[in-house]
C-alpha cells in the first residue's frame, strides 16, 4: 500500500516507517527539514519535505495515498515559546489535515490522538487532541478513521532527571499509590502498523499502553535503575504552575500542563478505564534500565 507517515523519523514514526518498509509498503515520510531527506531515503522511503502548517503541501503529499498516518506537533521548544498558543496552533494543524484529507481524496486515516482526547473538560492542554479529533470526525462518512489514544510516553520521565540529580526527588502536582498507564513509543508504532493492515471501516478508537504503575512505584523503579533513592513529592497545582513558569514555560502552556496533570486525579483516565487495552510488551523497568539510566548517567 502507499502510506504517508507524518512525524518524520520521530519516536513513533521512525519505528513505524521501518516496520512498514519491512512489510513491503511504499512509504512517504513527511519532515519539516531538507536535512532529513538523505536519512529518510536511506531507509528506503520517499521524503516529502514541508510543514504540517501548510494545508496545500499536505494535500499534494497525500494525493494517491491508500492510508495517511496523521500526527500533530509543533516541534521542539514549543512549550517555551511565549508567542505561541499551542492549543490554537495545533487545532489549526487539525484543520489543515482535514482539508488535505478531503481535497486529496484519502479514504483511510490513522490519527494519533492521546489519552484525554475524549473530552474538553478538565484535561488542560490536551484539549488540542479533543479539538483535532472533533475536526477529523466532521470528514464525510466515506473517510474511515482509526483514532489512536496512547497514554503518557516513557520519554516524559526524562524531564525528572534534573531534580533527581539535584535532590533525589520528583516534584509533580499528582502522586501516590494509584496505578496509571504509561507507554513506549515503539509499542505505539507496532499497534499502528497492525492497524494499517487490519480492515478499515467507519470510525474506531484504540487506547495504547505498555505498563501500569503508580507514581510511588515509578520513583522506586527509576531509583533502582540509577542506584539511588528517589522520592516522589506531591506539590500543589499553584506550586507546579509557578515552577514551570520559573523554568521559562509559556504561562498559558504552564497552566494547561498543570491542569492536565491535575486531571490524572479526576477524569483523565475515565474513558481509558472503560476501554483498557491489552498492555504492550515494553515494561517501565526495562525502559528505566535501558534508556533512563543511560540518560541519567550522562546528565
Ligand atoms: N508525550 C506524551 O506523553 C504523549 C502522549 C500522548 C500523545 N502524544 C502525542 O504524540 C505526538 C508526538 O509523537 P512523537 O514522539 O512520535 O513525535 P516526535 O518524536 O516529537 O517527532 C515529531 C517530528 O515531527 C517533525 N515535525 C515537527 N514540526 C513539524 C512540522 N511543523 N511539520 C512537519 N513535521 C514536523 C519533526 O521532525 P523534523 O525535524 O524532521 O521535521 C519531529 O521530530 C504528539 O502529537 C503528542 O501530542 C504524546
Amino acid at each position: 500500500m502507499k502510506i504517508v507517515i507524518t512525524g518524520s523519523l520521530g519516536h513513533i514514526s521512525r519505528p513505524l516507517t521501518e516496520i512498514l518498509l519491512h512489510k513491503g509498503h511504499d512509504i512517504t515520510v513527511v519532515s519539516s527539514k531538507e536535512a532529513r531527506r538523505a536519512e529518510i531515503e536511506a531507509l528506503g522511503a520517499h521524503a516529502a519535505i514541508g510543514t504540517m502548517r501548510d494545508a496545500a503541501f499536505l494535500t499534494e503529499t497525500f494525493r494517491g495515498a491508500d492510508i495517511v498516518y496523521a500526527m500533530e506537533t509543533l516541534g521542539e521548544g514549543a512549550f517555551m515559546d511565549h508567542n505561541l498558543d499551542i492549543v490554537t496552533e495545533i487545532t489549526q494543524i487539525g484543520r489543515n489535515y482535514r482539508q488535505a484529507i478531503a481535497d486529496a481524496g484519502v479514504k483511510k486515516v490513522i490519527h494519533l490522538s492521546s489519552i484525554g482526547g475524549h473530552t474538553d473538560q478538565g484535561n488542560g492542554m490536551l484539549n488540542f487532541h479533543y479539538n483535532v479529533e472533533q475536526i477529523l470526525a466532521s470528514l464525510p462518512a466515506s473517510v474511515s478513521i482509526k483514532t489512536m489514544r496512547p497514554v503518557g510516553f516513557y520519554y516524559n520521565l526524562l524531564q525528572f532527571i534534573p531534580t533527581i540529580r539535584a535532590q533525589g526527588a520528583i516534584y509533580q502536582n499528582y502522586g501516590g499509590d494509584k496505578k496509571e498507564p504509561w507507554v513506549a513509543p515503539e509499542d505505539i508504532a507496532v499497534v499502528i502498523a497492525e492497524e494499517m493492515e487490519a480492515p478499515f471501516e467507519g470510525r474506531s478508537v484504540r487506547y495504547i499502553a505498555s505498563d501500569e504503575v503508580s507514581p510511588n512505584e515509578l520513583a522506586q523503579i527509576l531509583g533502582s535503575a540509577i542506584g539511588r533513592e528517589v522520592r516522589w513529592i506531591e506539590i500543589s497545582d499553584a506550586q507546579m504552575e509557578q515552577a514551570l513558569i520559573g523554568a521559562g514555560m509559556n504561562p498559558t502552556t504552564a497552566h494547561g500542563y498543570t491542569e492536565m496533570n491535575a486531571g490524572r486525579k479526576t477524569g483523565l483516565y475515565e474513558d481509558y478505564d472503560k476501554h483498557r487495552p491489552v498492555l504492550s510488551p515494553t515494561k517501565l523497568a526495562d525502559y528505566a534500565k535501558n534508556v533512563f539510566a543511560a540518560a541519567y548517567s550522562k546528565s
